[in-house]
């Protein structure tokens, strides 16, 4: 794992979009693994500037998502769809039925992993880009996960739902399951990019880097990929003993 440490999270969003925009424009038609949450989202304002200024064309480009949370619809602002399309898509020229991320308002959850991880395995990721939870978990695989899964139906940790829950009104509104790749789905992934911000990610930092494989931390699995990029600001690396 190589790490890239940077000053603070502007820092940390600029080199991210930098190191993004070098992929899309060696790799026009590249398929891009992306993900929600805080940590991404200055990083994607940086494409959208990137794309007015200098053009960079994401018509070739396809995109997976990590995850989704199940029984809200692409409609609902709390849901992954909303926050892809409004902090990316709407503002690039990218082709939206090109940009898959997990249907969280179908019927069967199950057969919706099922769909979802044949269209990984039959498209591949060429590079993924994580964020990581205070827990370790990568997409929403919390600690304890089978580094052998696959798309799966999860029941978010109370830590999660604790953490997500800035993003509703109310801690009741955040859904309790949701539909994430697996462990051994975001491994297939050709390259990795997890990007680290601010003080509350340390101890998930320290234990990342100086830490066992562990089934336990999910992120941990990382060291066993062979082309790991780390982009942390100086808070996020802290807590390194
Ligand atoms: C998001 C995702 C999660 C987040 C993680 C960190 O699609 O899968 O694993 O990357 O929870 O979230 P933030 O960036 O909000 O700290």
């Amino acid at each position: 794992m190589k790490i890239i440490e940077v000053n603070d999270y502007q820092q940390m969003s600029q080199v991210a979009a930098e190191y993004i925009l070098k992929k899309v424009t060696d790799n026009p038609a590249i398929h891009l693994g992306l993900a929600t949450g805080g940590t991404p989202s200055e990083m994607y304002k940086n494409l959208i500037e990137d794309h007015k200024q200098n053009g960079t064309s994401y018509e070739h480009v396809t995109t997976f998502n990590l995850d989704e949370y199940i029984g809200v619809s692409g409609e609902n602002p709390n849901s992954y769809r909303y926050y892809m399309d409004n902090h990316l898509f709407n503002h690039i020229n990218i082709d939206k039925r090109k940009t898959h991320i997990p249907l969280g308002n179908t019927t069967d959850s199950q057969a919706e992993c099922n769909r979802y991880e044949q269209l990984i395995n039959e498209n591949g990721i060429d590079l993924q880009v994580l964020g990581i939870g205070q827990n370790g978990h990568i997409g929403f695989n919390e600690p304890g996960t089978s580094f052998s899964s696959k798309t799966h139906v999860v029941t978010l940790a109370p830590s999660t739902i604790q953490a997500n829950a800035r993003f509703f009104k109310t801690i009741e509104e955040v859904p309790t399951k949701a539909i994430t790749m697996g462990i051994s789905t975001i491994m297939k992934s050709k390259e990795i990019l997890l990007l680290v911000s601010g003080e509350s990610k340390k101890d998930a930092v320290n234990k990342l880097i100086n830490g066992e494989i562990d089934e336990k931390f999910p992120a941990s699995v990382l060291k066993n990929h062979p082309y790991v990029t780390i982009i942390a600001d100086k808070a996020a690396v802290s807590g390194m003993k």
